[in-house]
């Protein structure tokens, strides 16, 4: 194989596997239609059972849509005593999009008085994708098609990058071969 011919395929493979981690960031919609609010009296889990059910990745976005109310990222300490006095991250604009840059846990409170007591308040637990590809995660959102086209997607491109990659290796085996 001649050192263009690797460099491409190099490249090739490289193109494919950055479409590939695009595709899989994946943004999450706080609380389905009423977005961020105080939960129902009967129901004041509803955040963290959610949040436990999906398997947040870095690179992937949550957001936040309210009226009146806002959004702070704090620390275990403050999001157990909901104390909003010195949160890490604040927004009020009505619709925030946070970023889960690294892998662990995040804690979302609401910075209005009284709500984060009430259940307004949620545990994000951002995974790396080797956890998620060793225990098999499933991903659940909002909305269930949305998952499905989302597995499908994945499952659609991996095999594209496969037979990419395996028709390259092969053209190049029968090239040299015919030389
Ligand atoms: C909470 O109460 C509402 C209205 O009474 C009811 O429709 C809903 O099913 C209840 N939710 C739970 C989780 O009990
Ligand atoms: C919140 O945290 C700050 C700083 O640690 C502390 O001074 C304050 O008393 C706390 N407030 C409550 C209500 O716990
Ligand atoms: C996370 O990364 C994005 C993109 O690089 C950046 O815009 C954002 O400010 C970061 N967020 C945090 C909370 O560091």
């Amino acid at each position: 194989m001649s050192t263009t011919k690797q460099m491409s395929l190099f490249l090739m493979t490289l193109f494919f596997s950055l479409q590939y981690s695009s595709v899989f960031s994946f943004e999450y919609e706080i609380g389905g239609k009423e977005g961020w609010v105080v939960p129902p009296a009967n129901d004041t889990r509803i955040y963290n059972d959610w949040a436990s059910e999906n398997r947040f990745q870095v690179g992937d976005t949550v957001r936040f849509k309210y009226r009146k109310d806002s959004v702070m990222e704090v620390s275990v300490e403050d999001y157990k005593k909901c104390n909003s006095s010195h949160p890490n991250f604040f927004s009020n604009t009505g619709n925030t999009v946070y970023h889960l840059n690294h892998t662990g846990p995040y804690y979302f409170i609401s910075g209005v008085s009284g709500h984060c007591e009430k259940g307004q308040r949620m545990i994000i637990k951002v995974i790396s994708t080797d956890q998620e590809t060793n225990s098999g995660g499933k991903k659940s959102a909002a909305s269930p098609s949305a998952v499905l086209s989302f597995g499908f997607c994945k499952v659609l491109l991996l095999q594209l990058v496969m037979s990419y990659v395996a028709s390259g290796v092969f053209y190049y085996e029968s090239a040299s071969l015919s030389v």
